[in-house]
């Protein structure tokens, strides 16, 4: 049994999803979980806990400055422990893009910290148009005709692989 830190850095809440299955998966098997914004986290909750796992998504091609800050500011704390990293985007719907190696937001997010975590993976995100405001709407709307995906206004897709999202959750319970 560890004691496992999971770091959600969200803007829609989706992240947040993503980051509860994973730690209903590791509480399923036997290991105690704490589930904390990025915001609120800090090296005092690092040092509380075996393994850290953290998620963050993307916004116009960058994860929020505060996730990399804490994996700059952490780095020694992180090293020194078993961890994990995993990004939200929608590119990662695509097949040539949803690998870590693959896909451009992890091996940039890769190149910016000091941080190596063991554990990598990218999900693809969801994409909610009634939610967004007019000015986004129109620029996913935008970015999704030229990727041709989705540009129905009132489209709500989840592109998410929730196998893909437990098998992850498997090798953090065995890292
Ligand atoms: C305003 C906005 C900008 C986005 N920019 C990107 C982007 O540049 N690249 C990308 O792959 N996905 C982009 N996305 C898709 C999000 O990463 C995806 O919706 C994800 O599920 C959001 O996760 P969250 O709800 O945890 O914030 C964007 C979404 C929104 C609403």
């Amino acid at each position: 049994m560890a004691r496992i830190l999971v770091a959600c850095s969200t803007v829609d809440g989706h992240t947040r999803t993503i980051c509860r299955r994973i730690q209903g998966r590791l509480e399923a098997a036997g290991h105690a979980v704490t589930l904390r914004a990025m915001e609120e986290v800090g090296a005092t909750d690092l040092a509380a806990h075996d393994k850290v796992v953290v998620g963050a998504s993307i916004r116009y091609g960058k994860h929020r400055p505060n996730v990399v800050a804490f994996a700059n500011t952490n780095a020694e704390l992180l090293a020194g422990k078993p961890s994990a990293f995993f990004s939200v985007n929608i590119v990662a719907r695509k097949p040539l893009k949803n690998r870590p190696e693959t896909n451009p937001y992890v091996r940039k997010f890769l190149q910016q910290v000091r941080w190596k975590p063991r554990e990598l993976d990218v999900f693809a995100g969801k994409l909610d148009y009634p939610r967004y405001r007019f000015f986004d709407r129109q620029m996913i709307r935008f970015i999704m005709l030229v990727t041709r995906g989705p540009t129905d206004p009132s489209a709500v897709v989840e592109f998410t692989d929730w196998d893909r999202v437990e098998a992850f959750a498997q090798r953090v319970s065995v890292m």
